[in-house]
């Protein structure tokens, strides 16, 4: 009998109702629509509501991603949530969603932290563990509330993030060659600095002074990681195809990691594939870093940009610094 494949069964998204344009923010803090629009493609970004936790953001993408696979949560025995941005530091975000959705209590349930490429490690880690055959179908959400850890003061950063949710639910098929066709997954431990949250965990924990000096805020060196962010995306994109014997024109839809549309114009460049082939909501949401690849393909999906038997690739790199590529075949 030829191994099962596994598929993607469906998707779901949430962003918050609250729009916060360009023009709103550069009342708050010295910058300009100019400015964001032309250094980063972003128009605008969601804010969740102040009592919306990122599980609340989660429980509504998944509810959706449930729908579209015409399935219940008491069908989820593996429960997967990747994001920099938990309700609290413990327990997992994952318990909290599971309790709020319904989902059975023999099921696993952890929170991933890989940032930005969150959701891809989130989805390979799923897609070995029912690999494993003991578990048949995983609800895997990527969800942030990125508001609470941007420092709105420091416009080096503050206009660049925003808050969302999306979700998918994996589960098995034996029609072959389809779903998830393959994975690659790294990070360089020695660019940690580049991006990081330097107070609050066990190396600095949390003091008045730290919190005065602001030190639970996102800090960012953006240059560099405008640079390396390129490298990475492009060599985990062209390590994937190169696996997998495909050439770049052979993939129907890319959907990068929507950091920043100058960055997603340089991998179009550096593929020589056209910057239509590639999905682009940045402009409407900014980065939300795990959610924003799971945000952007429920958005492809619903809006008829993946068709049945397309190649999709996505590609993602992130704090860490990690990266990662996925191939799917629908
Ligand atoms: N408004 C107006 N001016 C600004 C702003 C702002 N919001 N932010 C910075 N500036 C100023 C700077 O102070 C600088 O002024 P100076 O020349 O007088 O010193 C000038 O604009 C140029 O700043 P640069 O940093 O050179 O601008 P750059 O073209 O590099 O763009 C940006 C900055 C948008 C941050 C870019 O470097 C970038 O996108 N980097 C990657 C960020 C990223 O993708 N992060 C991913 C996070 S992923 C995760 O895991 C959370």
């Amino acid at each position: 009998m030829s191994p099962l494949s596994t598929v993607i069964l469906g998707t779901g998204s949430y962003a918050p109702g609250r729009i916060l344009s360009n023009a709103e923010l550069s009342q708050t803090v010295d910058t300009s629509d100019e400015w964001i629009r032309t250094r980063s493609g972003i128009r605008e970004r969601r804010i969740a509501a102040p009592g919306e936790a990122t599980s609340d953001m989660g429980v509504h993408a998944a509810r959706r991603a449930l729908a579209d696979a015409g399935l219940q949560p008491a069908d989820i025995d593996l429960l997967i949530v990747a994001t920099i941005t938990p309700d609290m530091p413990m327990p997992a975000t994952a318990c909290i969603i599971q309790q709020k959705l319904g989902v059975p209590t023999n099921a696993a349930c952890f929170d991933l932290n890989a940032a930005c490429t969150g959701f891809l490690y989130a989805l390979d880690t799923a897609c070995a563990m029912l690999g494993s055959g003991r578990y048949r179908h995983a609800l895997v959400i990527g969800v942030e509330k990125l508001s609470t850890i941007v420092d709105w003061k420091d416009r080096t950063t503050c206009v660049l993030f925003g808050d969302g949710a999306g979700a998918v639910v994996v589960g098995k098929s034996p029609v072959p060659g389809l779903g998830l066709i393959g994975t690659k997954l790294g990070a360089l431990g020695d660019s940690v600095d580049l991006l990081c949250i330097p107070g609050g965990g066990s190396n600095a924990p949390a003091t008045a002074a730290s919190i005065a000096a602001g030190s639970h805020f996102l800090k960012m060196k953006g240059k560099e990681v405008f640079k390396l962010a390129v490298r990475v995306m492009d060599e985990a994109a062209r390590d994937i195809l190169e696996q997998h014997h495909l050439r770049a024109d052979q993939i129907s839809l890319v959907i990068p990691h929507q950091a920043n549309l100058r960055i997603i114009e340089a991998i179009s460049a550096y593929l020589e594939l056209p910057l239509e082939r590639f999905f682009v909501n940045v402009d409407r949401y900014g980065n939300t870093s795990a959610a924003s690849i799971p945000l952007a393909l429920d958005e492809a999906r619903r809006t008829g940009r993946i068709k049945s038997g397309d190649l999709t690739l996505l590609v993602a790199f992130g704090a860490g610094l990690t990266y990662g590529s996925a191939l799917i075949r629908w």
